[in-house]
């Protein structure tokens, strides 16, 4: 296929070798990010599941609250799985969804409000309904055989029983990383699900086809992807045994396909194929789970041409038993300060950093790190303010400008993700726990908290659907909606209105520098921002009972101008509160 290029603009600098920077900063600096679900988003037809003429209808809602790029999770032809991070065509949308003439309708609608649209690419896999692996498990010698990792079983171990996999691996959803496939008597690897096996990236046609696939899109006009497990994508080809935890059923491979070697190489080479010479603003970001402040420096550094920020995982973390996310502890402030501290720290010079509290993979963000109960709209502005004034993008998960909050949910039967049920299953049946008790642990942090839909008002199923939602409405969406908060000056919808406001409008939240201030406090999050001229100081309470900070005095006297309580001109703080003090000099 030919690859048409927009057309080139006389100064832009066009070829790949040429390591000139646009002047001046890059246009992501104040631009904020808003994450789409689909599936729980808004349902056009009744059917229960979120759909693309859902998300049309909410245009000019998204346009209200003000954010600058929507990216969508995926929309692409998928048996649904792992819901659509199974892909089985890269160019069509599923039907569940709509169809491509309704996603070009969303493109244009959101580019004519000033929005860009940014899709999200999974390739370190794709579904076992994909043509490609289709072919690729026809027979040894397949052509397309070499696309994914195929390997024999282990030696003198009866071929599909356990044990006889290549290596010790275990999938991030429960069992080993191997599937057996009888035909050819061979194992395919997936770190996710059986039906996501993994893309063999040292394959060179395999990355051609996914550089096409990429143009493709933004040939039709989107603005970037959101890359799902990119530091996944390059294994260390011996595939050794990994480590294996007290307690544990399996091995741990990371230490092999973790931002592997060949990692910044391959997106070197994305880049040139795909990105270079294209002269309109993209965004591109890197899930990256485990990825080290070190190595985040070189994805993100513009000079080296990777991407332009990445997901790291360190403050999600935070409350899980080593890295357990099946085992909540509890979060301290001090540990989530000198984390996030850190990231400032490590990016300041080189590089970018991105910033959320909560996505689809994550609990909602004000059950989290705030108060969900009688705090609720207190600490969800809270945190707001706290992210969104660090240096860096930052990104707001569907809901949570509402002030969504986690789902109670009852029996395992009321879950529908892939992680949480197997998870379940291997919990109850190989480990020897009790239902309740893996309920128990499960609920704090399952993905489903954030898949439940969003609460548009407060008719039936929350204004979603008029059918049966493929997933409880929370029943607080009762007084928790859209409706009662776009019009209300003081709901926390408002807030975040204020804070994005505020990232475009003062130079000093976009670009300027951050000290992190008060470490060792175990209430307080404070900092402050600064450019030559001008500086802002944030104080926030991390709690439910009021706070004099330690900050110097004189702040006292600059103008509070953000808060989420009726300003004082003093430096207490009130439960969850927050105050954004600014100055010259
Ligand atoms: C990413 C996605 C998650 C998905 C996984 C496998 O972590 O965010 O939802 O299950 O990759 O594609
Ligand atoms: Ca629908």
């Amino acid at each position: 296929m030919t690859i048409q290029m927009e057309p080139a603009n006389e100064s832009s600098t066009g070829s790949e070798d040429n390591g000139e920077l646009e002047a001046g900063r890059d246009w992501f600096h104040g631009a904020v990010v808003y994450q789409i679900y689909p599936r729980s988003f808004a349902d056009s037809n009744g059917d229960g599941i979120g759909d693309l003429r859902g998300i049309i209808s909410k245009l000019d809602y998204l346009h209200t609250l003000g954010v600058d790029v929507v990216w969508l999770s995926p929309i692409y032809a998928s048996p649904q799985d792992d819901n659509g991070y199974d892909i089985s065509d890269y160019r069509s949308v599923d039907p569940i969804f709509g169809t491509l003439d309704e996603l070009q309708e969303l493109s244009e609608g959101l580019h004519k409000r000033g929005m860009k649209l940014v899709m999200d690419l999974v390739v370190n896999h794709t579904s076992d309904e994909h043509p490609w692996f289709v072919e690729s498990r026809s027979s040894r010698d397949n052509p397309k055989r070499d696309w994914y990792w195929w390997r024999q079983p282990r030696d003198g171990v009866e071929p599909g029983t356990p044990g006889a996999e290549p290596n010790n691996w275990g999938s991030a959803f429960s069992g080993p990383a191997w599937d057996y496939d009888d035909a050819t008597g061979e194992y395919y690897l997936h770190l996710f699900a059986k039906k996501q096996p993994d893309l063999n990236w040292e394959n060179p046609e395999v990355r051609a086809s996914v550089y096409d696939m990429m143009n493709w899109w933004l040939d039709r006009g989107v603005d970037g992807f959101r890359m799902d497990v990119i530091n996944f994508i390059s294994k260390d080809t011996a595939l050794p045994d990994g480590p294996r935890g007290d307690g544990k059923l399996y091995g741990d491979g990371s230490p092999y396909y973790l931002s592997g070697p060949r990692i910044h190489e391959f997106l070197r080479e994305m880049h040139r194929e795909v990105f270079a010479g294209r002269d309109k603003p993209l965004l591109t970001v890197g899930e990256m789970p485990g990825v080290t402040v070190e190595d985040a420096v070189l994805f993100t550094d513009p000079e080296r041409k990777e991407v332009d920020m990445v997901f790291q995982f360190e403050h999600v973390a935070l409350d899980q038993e080593q890295g357990n996310k099946w085992r909540p502890k509890k979060l301290e402030l001090t540990e989530l300060k000198s984390s996030l501290g850190r990231w400032q720290d490590a990016l300041a010079e080189r590089g970018w950093n991105s910033f959320y509290w909560g996505n689809h993979d994550q609990a909602r963000a004000v059950s989290r790190f705030g108060d969900d109960g009688q705090y609720r709209e207190l600490s969800a502005k809270m945190l707001a303010g706290v992210l969104h004034l660090h240096r860096g993008t930052p990104y707001v998960y569907q809901g949570e400008e509402l002030g969504m909050t986690n789902m109670t949910f009852g029996a395992i039967s009321d879950y529908r993700d892939i992680e949480v049920l197997n998870h379940h299953r291997e919990a109850t049946t190989h480990l020897g726990h009790t239902d309740a008790e893996v309920l128990a642990a499960l609920a704090p942090l399952n993905r489903d908290n954030a898949r439940t839909p969003v609460q548009w008002d407060a008719t039936r199923h929350g204004g979603f659907t008029t059918g049966s939602p493929w997933i409880s409405v929370n029943p607080n969406a009762n007084h928790i909606n859209a409706a009662a908060q776009v019009d209300d000056p003081d709901s926390v919808f408002s807030f975040y209105q204020k804070v994005i406001a505020f990232r475009h409008e003062d130079p000093v939240i976009s670009d300027g520098d951050f000290t992190m201030l008060l470490p060792d406090d175990p209430h307080v999050y404070a900092y402050r921002r600064s450019l030559p001229g001008v500086e802002i100081l944030v104080l926030a309470n991390f709690s439910g009972s009021e706070q004099t900070p330690q900050v110097d005095k004189s702040w006292a006297e600059a103008e509070q101008v953000l808060g989420n309580y009726t300003s004082r001109p003093d430096l207490h703080l009130k439960p969850w509160e927050l105050k954004v003090f600014r100055r010259l000099g």
